[in-house]
């Protein structure tokens, strides 16, 4: 989604304005703009369509020094990505704001001001936050009052930041849906819509509440609840490593962060596994508890970390013996639906921001679930604070738009709790559980032996650039992994990609079959091994086009019109999380070849925080 960066300083902050938006731009990419109060007290506004390197270029044939700014890369929601619509707004000479997320009532508020006077240059919802503040303010002490009464009267979700040229020692902020994190310098505070774009300034935040307003100055930063109450925050040391934004040695972060898995994995099971068991304590205060009572999961998620549910609904069921569902958020959160006894409701996602699974998290809290868990990778996020457990995947920050890392930690963190519960109820014996876990810390090499594959399947990858679909099978777990395949080659490469459960084949896909459209087929040497081998010869026996990525045991054989990718064995409960790094190197390839923007695929955004 959309990112803002905001700073009170004695020196210049375009900077730090740029290289923040720099940092947040894998977050929403059709716009930037900037707003600084210069020297001349004047508030000077820029803006570009297309990427932060364009505004870039803006700011240096016109530089504007000034200590007080906002800065804002757009993902559009209301009105086309153009330079008009790309945030700063304005209210007059005087006022400039810059929002996150939907403003739900802003036809009606639109309205009301017009009929005020006030003139619309934009086709967004966010315009009518800086006119309603600006009318506010007629009629309050100071601009941080007028920004309280302003956000009691929007409906829907917002992170917002405001100046006024009258007054630029200060910045005014409130959050509602959208997060916003506010940076503590010396002399000097800063706000962001993520910690991330502030990392090369400070390490020190504070992160807002809902219903949270506050202003910040250079010395000074103030708080308000929901209630108007002055509260304070607590402040945190970032653990985030500074150069998390930087590509490295990669030629993309989607390259980095396939590479980085086994380390990710590593870091996801440190402290959580002894040599030969879970640890379960370590998911968390009063997690044993909770786990020994447990008899249904449901689990919540969407995209990348819904297809993670859907993978370890498999084992929750098989080796813990509770049932399971797994469903998208967005459905889910309208939906009547029936809260099973002790059922842990388990939220799933990278960001902890998602707004589906937020709304959804919230929502089942009120309706009697046992306990709300999440897993997820960024601490201090909402999902994070609202959860009663949260069990963090500790991948590292993730900046290309297409999630990799953090579906293959989420993988084994459920792993773990799959594990753990068992355990805790009796269905996991010590033998069972030692051969989880042995398995578990063989991952990060078995991940490591699945990257060597990078070269052939580059190779491979030259079959699929030209193709307009791709059909992915698989059976049991494996059908789930075949979904993220098809989702990631889809969003990086925009080749259309389905997935299909193998034995679903016969009821209708097998239509499409043809030797124009490549069926890769994910094959380990499990139980279903015999079954998958038969769909194979399905799509075989009417001419389709077969990549087949097996177990070196499996036993298929290359022939005319099928290529076998032969991986090594590895422990049947792990190989989803194996099989997944082929998919994903695959899709990146694809995606070079054709040349997209892989770290930022059109149309797309990383951290869903609109609805
Ligand atoms: C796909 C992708 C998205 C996210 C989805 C949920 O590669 O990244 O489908 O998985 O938007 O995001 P989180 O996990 O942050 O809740």
């Amino acid at each position: 989604m959309c990112g803002i960066v905001g700073a009170v300083a004695q020196r210049d902050v375009s900077d730090i304005l740029l290289e923040g938006l720099k940092r947040l731009e894998y977050r929403g990419y059709d716009s930037a703009g900037v707003a600084i109060v210069n020297s001349d007290n004047e508030l000077i506004r820029l803006r570009r369509l297309g990427k932060v390197n364009a505004l870039s270029e803006g700011l240096s044939a016109a530089p504007i020094a000034g200590g007080t700014g906002i800065a804002h890369t757009r993902w559009a929601t209301h009105g086309e990505p153009s330079e008009i619509n790309a945030h700063p707004h304005m209210s007059g000479n005087d006022i400039a704001i810059v929002h996150n997320g939907i403003i739900e009532n802003y036809e009606s508020l639109r309205d009301t001001l017009r009929n005020r006077g006030y003139q619309f240059t934009s086709q967004t919802d966010t315009e009518v936050i800086g006119h309603l503040l600006e009318w506010e303010l007629r009629q309050s002490e100071n601009l941080q009052e007028a920004l309280q009464k302003t956000a009691q009267q929007l409906q829907g979700a917002y992170g917002t930041v405001a100046m006024d040229r009258r007054d630029p020692s200060r910045l005014v902020v409130a959050r509602s849906g959208s997060p916003l994190v506010i940076g503590l310098g010396i002399g000097e505070n800063f706000i962001a819509s993520d910690q991330l774009a502030l990392l090369n300034v400070t390490r020190r935040f504070m992160f807002l509440e809902e219903g949270d307003v506050a202003e910040i100055t250079r010395h000074s930063v103030t708080v308000f609840d929901i209630n108007g109450d002055q509260v304070s925050r607590e402040i945190h040391e970032s653990q985030i490593e500074h150069d998390a934004g930087d590509k490295g040695k990669y030629r993309h972060f989607m390259q980095k962060e396939i590479f980085e898995q086994p380390s990710a994995l590593t870091n996801v099971m440190e402290g959580r596994l002894s040599k030969n068991s879970v640890l379960v304590e370590s998911i968390g205060t009063g997690a044993k508890e909770i786990l020994s009572k447990v008899e249904h999961i449901q689990i919540i998620a969407c995209g990348t970390s819904y297809n993670s549910g859907m993978t370890a609904r498999y084992w929750f069921e098989a080796l813990a013996g509770v049932s399971c569902d797994v469903e998208i958020a967005s459905e889910f959160r309208y939906r009547e639906f029936v809260v099973r006894p002790n059922s842990l409701l388990l939220t799933l996602s990278q960001s902890g921001e998602t707004a589906d699974t937020l709304a959804a998290l919230r929502l089942a809290k009120q309706k009697g679930y046992m306990s709300a868990m999440t897993i997820c990778n960024v601490s201090g996020s909402s999902l994070v604070r609202e959860s009663d457990l949260a069990f963090m995947t500790r991948a590292g920050t993730e900046i290309g738009v297409a999630s990799t890392k953090a579906f293959t930690t989420q993988l084994a963190a459920m792993l773990m709790l799959v594990t753990a519960i068992g355990k805790e109820q009796g269905k996991i014996n010590r033998q069972q559980e030692e051969n989880i876990v042995k398995a578990l810390h063989s991952l990060p090499s078995d991940i490591s032996k699945a990257l060597t594959f990078d070269s052939e399947i580059e190779q491979l990858a030259i079959d699929f650039a030209d193709k307009q679909h791709t059909l992915f099978l698989g059976r049991g777990e494996y059908y789930p992994i075949a979904m993220e395949a098809s989702l990631k080659l889809k969003e990086i490469s925009y080749i259309h990609a389905e997935a299909y459960a193998a034995g679903e084949l016969k009821h209708g896909p097998l239509a499409l079959v043809d030797a124009d459209m490549p069926v890769v087929v994910i094959a380990p040497s499990n139980d279903l091994l015999e079954k998958l081998k038969s769909n194979v010869e399905e799509v075989r026996a009417r001419g389709g086009l077969l990549y087949v990525f097996a177990d070196e045991n499996s036993g298929f054989e290359a022939c005319d019109g099928m290529k076998i990718i032969s991986l090594p064995h590895v422990d049947d409960i792990i190989a989803p999380i194996f099989y997944t790094i082929p998919m994903q190197l695959l899709s990146y390839h694809v995606a070079l070849i054709k040349g997209t923007d892989v770290d930022q695929p059109r149309n797309l955004a990383k951290a869903v925080t609109v609805e």
